[in-house]
Parts: structure tokens; sequence; C-alpha cells
């Protein structure tokens, strides 16, 4: 059965479905129709909740699209709806201030705004207006306009941070604490299973158990397979349960990360590496999706425009995969086998990611191209790694996203720079090569020629950031 606490109250669902979405359940089953469907895809946010998680002597609180987040990933966590925030017949402050700031028409967003503003008030967030426009990137609004409800946030993250769950979070960590004590989640309907074991090795069983089964992280992809693809999932094996898979360290003079570790808890660390990194992982997705996707399941599902393995591949990352049978570790450019295709067998699960860490005066920059700003995939996401030697380039490492049927190195690239001088010149006839290591996707997101022309453009800016130049500009 799964055990949360809904809105502060604990709620038990003997037998969800494996692929019954939380949003369904809160608006069909508890007839909680605060939480809008907009999209069902994880874009619009209208279905905004928040999770929260016991952490310290308090909760971290996250937002989170209920639309596609399977009821088997509430299990142990806080779930708060927008029918969960007033105090009696008192607004909460972040509702107040909505109001006050007229930033509501329709309304149909705005629960899911205010959702997104109840997790930066609890977590603590200033008021700065950055912070605030990535507060509410994963929210979409078509009539208001977001000045008043900038205004709102500005407003409600000035004030005190005490609301209705100021004094129950002790109790709250406390209980959710109980329910992870509990027995691993496993629930068992005619409609199929949802696994969520809590060691390594039971991972591994359970997958050896059955092999047919699809393993769940964040579900930020794989929720889409189940609400735009209508692709019923009969078993899922969840990761997010296994603490040896939620691990991050620095070891032998890599940083490995664990496959269940979720961007947001990965971004700072990432970051630090190079501030271009910090900046991929702030515009990947929203902050939803960020609470809950994985680097795991970036890598698994083997997109040509994730935008994580163009990085990892310029890094050197390698892979280590366990299954029943051991762990066997490979190489990020030996994963990828062609279309959505990896080396990945049936029984075998992403475990964790080894990133080799730069040396000091090493280059690091990663880019990404896509229509808007924020909450777009990738047009082209391009990454490079320089190893230098005086002012010559030691070592090169080029790898691209959207250019071929997988994430790619790009070799002719890497052989132009290598051994070559710093110079303007070097980097334009790698820029040439590009066309004979490639021939770009051509779809609905950008044309062959502009995927071409984008990527070759990039070298004119690896070129200046090689000089120092582009980090005086920015
Ligand atoms: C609105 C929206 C915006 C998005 N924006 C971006 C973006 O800007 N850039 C981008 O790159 N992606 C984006 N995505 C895609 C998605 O968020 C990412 O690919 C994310 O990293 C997937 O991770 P996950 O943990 O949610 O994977 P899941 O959905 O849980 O799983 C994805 C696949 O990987 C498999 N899998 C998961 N974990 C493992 C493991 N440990 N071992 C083996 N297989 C595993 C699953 O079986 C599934 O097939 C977006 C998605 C949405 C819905
Ligand atoms: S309904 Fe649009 S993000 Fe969930
Ligand atoms: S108030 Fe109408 S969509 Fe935002």
């Amino acid at each position: 059965m799964v055990r949360f606490l809904l809105n502060g109250l604990e709620e038990v669902c003997a037998a969800p479905p494996p692929d019954q979405t939380v949003l369904q359940w809160l608006r069909v089953q508890r007839r909680l129709t605060g939480s809008k469907e907009g999209c069902a895809e994880g874009d619009c946010g209208a279905c905004t909740v928040v999770l929260a998680e016991p952490e310290g002597d308090g909760l971290r609180w996250r937002p989170a699209n209920a639309c596609i987040l399977m009821m088997g990933q509430l299990h142990g966590r806080l779930l708060v709806t927008v029918e969960g925030l007033a105090d009696g017949e008192s607004l909460h402050p972040v509702q107040a201030a909505m109001v006050a700031h007229h930033a509501s028409q329709c309304g149909f967003c705005t629960p899911g705004f205010v959702m997104s503003l109840f997790a930066a008030f609890r977590s603590g967030e200033s008021a700065r207006t950055s912070e605030i426009h990535d507060c509410v990137a994963g929210n979409l609004c078509r009539c208001t306009g977001y000045r008043p409800i900038v205004d709102a946030a500005a407003d409600a993250l000035s004030g005190s941070r005490d609301d209705r769950f100021s004094p129950l979070a002790t109790d709250i960590a406390t209980r959710l604490r109980e329910i992870a004590a509990g027995p691993a989640l496993s629930v068992e309907t005619d409609a199929g299973r949802f696994l969520a074991p809590r060691s390594r090795s039971h991972l591994a069983a359970a997958l050896a158990a059955d092999p047919g089964a699809r393993l769940i992280a964040g579900g930020t992809d794989l929720g889409l397979d189940v609400t735009k693809r209508r692709q019923p999932q009969r078993s899922l094996v969840s990761v997010n349960a296994v603490a040896e898979l939620k691990t991050m360290e620095e070891r032998d003079g890599a940083l490995v990360i664990g496959a269940a570790v979720p961007y947001a808890d990965a971004l700072p660390r990432l970051a630090a590496i190079d501030p271009s990194i910090g900046v991929l992982l702030r515009r990947l997705g929203s902050r939803q999706i960020r609470a809950l996707g994985t680097i795991g399941g970036n890598i698994a599902n083997a997109s040509p425009i994730g935008d994580t393995p163009p990085l990892l591949l310029a890094l050197g990352a390698s892979v280590t995969i366990g299954s029943a049978a051991g762990e066997r570790a490979v190489s990020l450019d030996a994963f990828f086998t062609g279309y959505r295709r990896t080396v990945l067998r049936p029984g075998e699960f992403i475990d964790r990611i080894s990133i080799p860490l730069p040396r000091p005066g090493d280059l690091v920059q990663v880019d990404k191209i896509s229509r808007r700003f924020d909450q777009d995939i990738s047009a082209v996401c391009g990454a490079l790694f320089l190893r230098r030697e005086g002012d010559r380039i030691a070592l090169a490492r080029v790898a691209f996203g959207g250019m071929a049927a997988t994430p790619a190195r790009a070799t002719g690239v890497e052989a132009a720079l290598t051994g070559a001088p710093v110079s303007r010149q070097t980097f334009e006839n790698a820029a040439q090569a590009l066309a004979r290591d490639f021939k770009p996707i051509d779809d609905f997101r950008a044309s062959a020629a502009y995927r071409l022309r984008a990527a070759e453009n990039l070298f004119e800016r690896w070129f200046l950031a090689a000089t120092g130049a582009l980090e005086a500009a920015e």
C-alpha cells in the first residue's frame, strides 16, 4: 500500500494501478479539483503540487507536476495541494498576495502558480527577481500576464515565513520517517505492480525476477509514455528508495553521482565545475522537472536531444551498470548504440555516473540552444573540454546533442583541435570539421541546416571562452 501524508493527514492507497497519476487520483478519486490539467505533459504547471521529505530536523519542499507523477512516487512523502494551504478562513500568505496584486484572471493557472510560490516560501527563498523568474518558469499563464504574479511573489517572499505548516514540520518529518522505516513499497494489483526496493541488491533481485519491468526514477520522461503515448505501464520498479543510488561523492578525482539523485540536488555540485553547467541545468525543464528528474534517467532514455549527455561525454564520464550478475563500467562513449538504444540489457540498471573532475586550467564550456530560454528542449547542445599545455591544445573532447541519432563525440573536430595552438584559426578549422562529423537531425524543433549553422557558430563562442574573453563579456 502507498502511505503518504496529504495536506498533513495520513492517507493510505491500498492498490493504485502502477501507472495511475497523482493528478488523476486527486481529481477523480479524491475529488480535490484545485490542481488543474492543462497539458498532461509537465509543461504548463497547472497541476503543480508540492512534495516534502524529511531533511535534517525539518522538511525539504519541492514543486512537482502531478500530471506525470505516479501514485507510488508518493510513498513516504508529504503531498500538499492547493486545498491544503489556507488556515481555516485565512488565506495562505502566498494566496493573499496573489489576491492583493490582482494576479489572476481566468484562474486556470492560478493554483499551479500558488503552489510553485508556496514551495519557494517554505524553502526560505529570497525575493530576488531572478529567483522568482526561476520559480515560476514552469508555470504558464495565458491571460493575466506575469508582472502581477511576480509582484505577488516578491510580496509574499519578503514577509514572515510563518504559515499553518510551520508548527507542524517536525511532527510531519517524524511521521514520514516512520513510514520510511516500515516495509518497502510493494503494490501488486490486477493492473500490475509498483515496487520500490530499498537497497541495490533488492533492486537487482526485483529486476532479475521480472526482467520486463520498467525502471522509474523521476518519471519525467516515463510519465509522458502514460499520459501522451497512452502506453500502460504494468510493472514499474522505482530506484528512488535505494539509498546507495542517492549518494554523491568525490572519489579518485571523479565526482560520482548516484543514478537516483535528482537534478535539484546535483545542480550545485555540478555548477561548481563550471558556471556554464549551472546555466545548462538551470535551463533543464523547470523546477518541477528538476525536483524529480535524474541524470540516470536522462542517460537511460538515450534521447538525441537530452541535455546532460553531451556534457558528460565531453567530461569523459562513465556509467556503472548494476544487475544481479554484478557490476560493469561502460564509458559513456560506448553507452549509446543507436536512436534511443543503449547497451543496457534486461535486468540491468544504471547505478552511478562517474565524472572525472577537470584540473585547474582545463576549460569546460557547455551551451544549449533552444527557442526559449526556460523550459524548452534543445535544438542543439554542445560541450567542450580542453586541456592546454602552454598555448597548445593537448587534449580536446567535444560532444553534441541534436546533431545525430544519439548524443555523440565530434571526432573530426577533436582531431582538428588536438595539438593545434589556441587561435581563432584553430577554432574555425574545427567548426569546418563539424559537417564531416555529423548529419544533423531535421525535425519540428530545428532544420538540419539550422542545427549545423548553430553548432558551427558555437566555435566562435568557445574560442572566446578559451581566451577568457567570454567570461569578461558575460
Ligand atoms: C516538461 C519537461 C521538460 C523537460 N525538459 C528537458 C530539458 O530541458 N532537457 C532534457 O534533457 N530533458 C528534459 N526533459 C526530459 C526529462 O526530464 C529528462 O530526460 C530527465 O532526466 C529524465 O529523468 P527521470 O529521472 O525523470 O527519468 P524517468 O522518466 O524516470 O525514466 C526515463 C527512462 O530511463 C529509464 N531509467 C530511469 N532510471 C534508470 C536507471 N537508473 N537505470 C536504467 N534505466 C533507468 C526509465 O525506465 C525510462 O525508460 C523534460 C521533460 C519534461 C516533461
Ligand atoms: S497539466 Fe500541464 S504540467 Fe501538468
Ligand atoms: S489567469 Fe488565466 S491562464 Fe493564468
